[in-house]
């Protein structure tokens, strides 16, 4: 067991006595013989380990016996393995990779590489390993607790380019987390190219905290993102926030605003109406006005084209300018429109101050609105901002990050459990967990990298190991191991002194 330390936590983990496998010159990866996304996933283990073993490990079709040496990837095995679950058997003369999904064959990848040392993480020639290419030998059956495991990236606050939104995407994959939701719109930046209003993107991108120069995502850009994603067998959900949250969009269309006077702000602003402070809750769509919903209608239609995943992010939190039934109504006619659109809605938990359809999703981070939505049978994504908030200062002498939810070192974004975290939420009405990373305090990846590891490794074990198959011993030693491979990958992360690293 002690050399299966794997996060997150697999399912069911048995050992064996026997020798390891060890990848040789001679490794070839054998595929399923008619290819499809199975191809993909047999070459994405390729191009991981060539550049550091410096073997060719060829990529072969092939359903008859395996060849000696070889790992092989098999669609198949059990169906209750689910969409994501998989079967990994590794004796000293093959490795064999079963799931009945390529999505599966990629989350069981991420064991095996696990399994294999950091050093295939490395570059070449940026470390020579002296070690053999070992993974302990055993059996390992796994699937996922919650079908949404997410992390959140802010591009509003502070703008990142598509390789680092990309490097983020690594990070989930790493951890098996399947949903990547981006957060393209705030008051201080507008991140996406919408043809039909062009000066979102072209004024309202132009700046961020702190009045840097901003950015925004061509549509060419976003695709690229979603196809990087969808390799990794993760689904995009882009976030528009409305009716608050919305200065940078009004900045562009004034005629689409009502807000509250905007709060000082120090720094020189690009154009007329930008928002570069971090204070919240001022800036609202003007719900009454019917170029308010044709302006959501023509971003809604663009940003569903575009994106494949079934999801589309409306936003829908901290509105102190519009009353509870001004904001109820603007929520209900929003998800119409996305539902036109052909998307299921998903909002921040206050949308449930709306009649909510049966299939929107309600992102709970706080807690005193959430039950809105579960008392109308509605499934939530949980991201509680004293946990899974990953902006969140570790301690009073972290110099990133926020503090008004308290700090969250690695013990509290781990040890909860999602079915207890109030009363009349079970499992069934959670629908998985999310990390959110805010940027208001964070304006480079590195930074970026320090807040999320090692919490969301943490966070990605909520919601991928069932409650009784974790614990935070088992946890505390599995993510000490985890280190040596950020080093290898050149990411930044926080040493927490829970740990014994
Ligand atoms: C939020 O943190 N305002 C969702």
């Amino acid at each position: 067991m002690a050399q299966h330390r794997v996060v997150p936590q697999p399912d069911v983990v048995e050992p064996s006595d026997a020798p390891p496998f060890t990848i040789t010159a001679q490794t070839a990866i054998v595929l399923p013989a008619d290819g499809g996304e199975a191809a993909r996933v047999g070459e994405w283990l390729a191009a991981l380990l060539r550049p550091s073993t410096a073997f060719p490990l060829p990529v072969t079709p092939g359903d008859g016996p395996a060849p000696a040496g070889a790992i092989v990837l098999r669609l198949g095995g059990p169906a209750s393995l689910g969409d994501e679950g998989y079967e990994l058997r590794v004796a000293a003369d093959s490795v064999l990779l079963r799931a009945p999904r390529a999505a599966g064959l990629f989350r069981g990848l991420q064991t095996l590489r696990q399994l294999l040392p950091p050093g295939v993480e490395a570059e070449q020639g940026a470390m020579r390993m002296a070690a053999a290419w070992t993974a302990p030998a055993g059996r390992v059956v796994d699937r996922p607790r919650f079908a949404w495991r997410g992390g959140m990236l802010d591009v509003s606050r502070h703008f990142f380019t598509v390789k680092e939104v990309k490097q983020y995407v690594d990070l989930l994959a790493l951890y098996k987390m399947n949903t990547m939701h981006l957060h393209l719109s705030d008051d201080q930046g507008w991140r996406i190219q919408i043809d039909s209003r062009p000066r979102l993107a072209q004024v309202g991108g132009r700046t961020q905290v702190g009045g840097g120069e901003g950015g925004y995502y061509t549509k060419q850009d976003y695709a690229e993102i979603v196809r990087y994603a969808a390799e990794r067998f993760i689904t995009v959900v882009p976030e528009i926030d409305m009716p608050g949250h919305t200065n940078a969009a009004i900045a562009a269309y004034p005629e689409i605003g009502c807000s509250r006077p905007m709060p000082a702000q120090t720094v020189p602003v690009p154009e007329p109406g930008l928002y570069t402070g971090i204070q919240v809750g001022w800036s609202t769509l003007c719900h009454d006005k019917e170029a308010t919903y044709r302006f959501v209608d023509d971003v809604v239609r663009e940003l569903a084209a575009m994106t494949p995943g079934p999801y589309l992010h409306i936003g829908g939190d901290e509105v102190a300018a519009l009353t509870r039934d001004q904001y109820a109504t603007f929520v209900e006619r929003v998800q119409d429109i996305v539902v036109r659109h052909g998307k299921i809605p998903i909002g921040w938990e206050e949308i449930g101050k709306g009649k909510l359809r049966p299939q929107t999703i309600a992102q709970q981070w706080q807690s005193d609105t959430a039950m809105l939505a579960v008392r109308q049978g509605n499934k939530l994504v949980l991201s509680p901002a004293s946990k899974a908030y990953v902006d969140m200062k570790y301690t009073p002498a972290t110099e990133l990050g926020l503090r008004w939810a308290g700090f969250v070192e690695l013990r509290t974004a781990y040890d909860w459990d999602p079915a207890a975290l109030f009363p009349g939420v079970t499992e069934q009405s959670v629908l998985g967990v999310e990390a959110p990373l805010w940027t208001e305090s964070v304006s480079t990846i590195s930074g970026a990298q320090y807040l999320l590891l090692p919490r969301l490794p943490a966070l990605a074990e909520v919601g991928w190991t069932a409650q009784g198959k974790r614990d935070w011993e088992g946890f505390r030693a599995r993510i000490a191991g985890q280190a040596t491979r950020w080093r290898m990958l050149g990411l930044n992360y926080y040493p927490s002194p829970q740990v014994a690293w």
